[in-house]
């Protein structure tokens, strides 16, 4: 499993930003643009990402492409076909990679998820976060849990293999049973893999507004509660194999499995980061300047950086911290295990060498490691 879990590494992933939504989630703060009733933009928008990708310089095929958003569910299936013909040309995409694609339930028709499919997607991600319609007015979304369970048959329905539920636990006013009720029926419609999220309130966001006005936030302990619930409850059926993710047996998630050992991979549109000859970029927020710099044939980066040799160290340990199989130790995990944080953490069975393998036990300290991980310094 480890061997895996390390040769995702050498795959290649491409992936592509769509930033519309309907409207904006009270506590998102993703680069999002609000629709609001006006779709004008997102056919600019498909040609500047192609023609992004054909400014970017050529490279290996690649094993798995992620849609991410914003709702990329809000493109035709003819808008995908178009993005992914333009990667298609540019790279080539495997055989047999992994086309997936974040997509909120009341988009996901029978019709929609057979395009869909159609023209390659093989992997949806629906952004269902509960099965209680209280809990997802209070989220302020606009499906409900039963568009939520109809958008998993359809897309099983029309052959999608891999269907993903992200869910968010936590939301104030959100009972226990509110919560087993979630997990339980998540894991009844029989869907591939999960993704399960604390909610968190974002600097910025009209939640953190709420919650400075007075507004009950989400609770640390009940979080912890809930989060526990669902390792136990999920536990027949999936394996745990990051701090966040659920997946059936070969179901698990190849984009991010590239991501978290530190693999590369190609980043087109808003505010998207990429990661190609051990250089990060990032693209600009701002779609009037995403826009303007594509159409006029210049590339939308806003920043790069070429970390030096330990700062590379320090970062495959931080990423890789997160996969239940843990990462190989290296000069970071030693320089961990030998200081004072990382003595403590030992001692209360947080994290354990496991031969070379540097393992978290409690998941829910991982960012407690993690960001101890970060402050290392060079031996
Ligand atoms: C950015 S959204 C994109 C996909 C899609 N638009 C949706 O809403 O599901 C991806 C996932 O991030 C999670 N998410 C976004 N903001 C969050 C927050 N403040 N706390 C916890 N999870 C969050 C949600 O579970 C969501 O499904
Ligand atoms: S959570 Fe999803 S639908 Fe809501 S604003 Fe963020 S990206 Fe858009």
């Amino acid at each position: 499993m480890s061997e895996l879990v390390d040769a995702a590494a050498l795959e290649r992933s491409g992936y592509v930003h769509i930033p519309f939504c309907h409207r904006r989630c009270p506590y998102c703060d993703f680069a999002v643009v609000d629709l609001e009733n006006d779709e004008g933009p997102i056919q600019r928008y498909v040609a500047a990402v192609v023609a992004e990708i054909q400014m970017e310089e050529p490279w290996d095929q690649l094993h798995s492409v992620n849609f991410g958003g914003g709702t990329p569910s809000v493109l035709d299936s003819k808008q995908i076909d178009a993005i992914l013909r333009a990667l298609r040309n540019r790279f080539g995409i495997a055989p047999g990679a992994e086309v997936s694609l974040e997509a909120n339930p009341e988009d996901i028709t029978r019709d929609y998820a057979g395009a869909l499919r159609d023209v390659g997607v093989n992997r949806v991600s629906l952004g269902v976060q509960s099965f209680d319609d209280d809990v997802l007015r209070s989220l302020g979304r606009s499906h409900t849990a039963a568009q939520a369970s109809k958008a998993v048959a359809n897309a099983h329905t029309a052959g999608i293999e891999t269907v993903s539920l992200d869910l968010i636990l936590g939301t104030p006013g959100e009972t226990l049973q509110s919560w087993r009720e979630t997990v339980a029926t998540a894991l009844e419609l029989r869907t591939e893999h999960l993704s399960a999220y604390a909610l968190t309130v974002e600097l910025g966001t009209e939640l953190s507004r709420r919650v400075h006005d007075g507004a009950a936030g989400p609770d640390d302990d009940d979080q912890a509660d809930k989060y526990e619930m669902l390792a136990e409850l999920a536990a027949p059926r999936l394996h745990h194999y990051e701090v966040s993710n659920w997946a059936a047996q070969g179901q698990e998630c190849r984009y991010n499995q590239t991501t978290w050992a530190q693999g590369e991979y190609l980043a087109f549109g808003l505010g998207a980061h990429g990661h190609r000859n051990r250089t990060r970029r990032r693209n600009t927020r701002r779609l009037d300047a995403y826009l303007d710099q594509v159409e006029s044939g210049t590339r939308p980066e806003i920043g790069s950086e070429c970390l030096n040799d330990w700062e590379r160290e320090r970062e495959r340990v931080f990423l890789g911290l997160r996969r239940r199989s843990g990462v190989v130790a290296g000069q970071a995990g030693a320089v961990l295990m030998a200081s004072v944080a990382g003595r403590r953490f030992a001692e209360a069975g947080v994290v354990t060498l496991v031969g070379d393998r540097l393992i978290v036990n409690k998941p829910l300290l991982t960012d407690a490691v993690a960001r101890e991980v970060l402050g290392l310094e060079s031996p």
